[in-house]
């Protein structure tokens, strides 16, 4: 039964693989698991791309094509960045109990957005996940694709306000080797 837990390597050390990578050994990598997993992979990106796409159907073993398939049919799923800027709030159990509520309320008082929405001007989308895999960094978050640990509201508005006055997606401040291994 290893063989069955053994599987590509994700595209990149973007955190929020974990989860979609949980996603889908919680169905031991089987094909059913597509939908589901597509959901996680939106839930925590906020759309799919082809690297996503790709990455999942080696995963699962089915076609590019089935998983294009599946991604274009239901309309729940985008296919492009919903907001020029994303920040994912990790609302897992670790996270959730050191505040992560809390880290939404004050995106929400700030710009007006819940989870799943994206601010009028199109800079800001709100995206939860449910466990990076990294509750050592409770609460956590991911703006841009960038882990920030330990995250207080006032922190995280300070990084998202900077975040949002870029251009383009901007590489936050890198979570220390110190932290990470805490
Ligand atoms: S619960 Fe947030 S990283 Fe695990």
């Amino acid at each position: 039964m290893l063989a069955r837990s053994i599987h590509p390597e994700p595209p990149n050390d973007d955190l929020r693989w974990k989860p979609v990578i949980a996603t889908m050994r919680r169905y031991g990598f089987a094909q059913h698991a597509l939908i589901e997993t597509l959901h996680t992979v939106q839930s925590t990106f906020g759309y799919q791309d082809e690297v996503a796409m790709r990455f999942v159907a080696e995963c699962l073993r089915v076609p590019l094509s089935r998983v294009y398939g599946v991604a274009t049919f239901y309309h729940f799923f985008q296919l492009k960045p919903p907001g020029q800027h994303t920040c994912v709030v990790c609302m897992g159990t670790a996270c959730y109990i050191k505040g992560a509520a809390h880290l939404l309320e004050a995106m929400e008082d700030r710009y007006g957005i819940k989870p799943g929405e994206t601010t009028p001007d199109g800079k800001i989308s709100l995206l939860t996940a449910r466990c990076l895999g990294s509750c050592g960094l409770a609460p956590a978050a991911v703006l841009d694709g960038n882990v920030e640990a330990k995250m207080t509201p006032p922190a995280l508005l300070t990084d998202v306000d900077r975040m949002a006055l870029s251009a383009q997606p901007v590489k936050t401040a890198e979570v220390s080797e110190e932290v990470m291994a805490s």
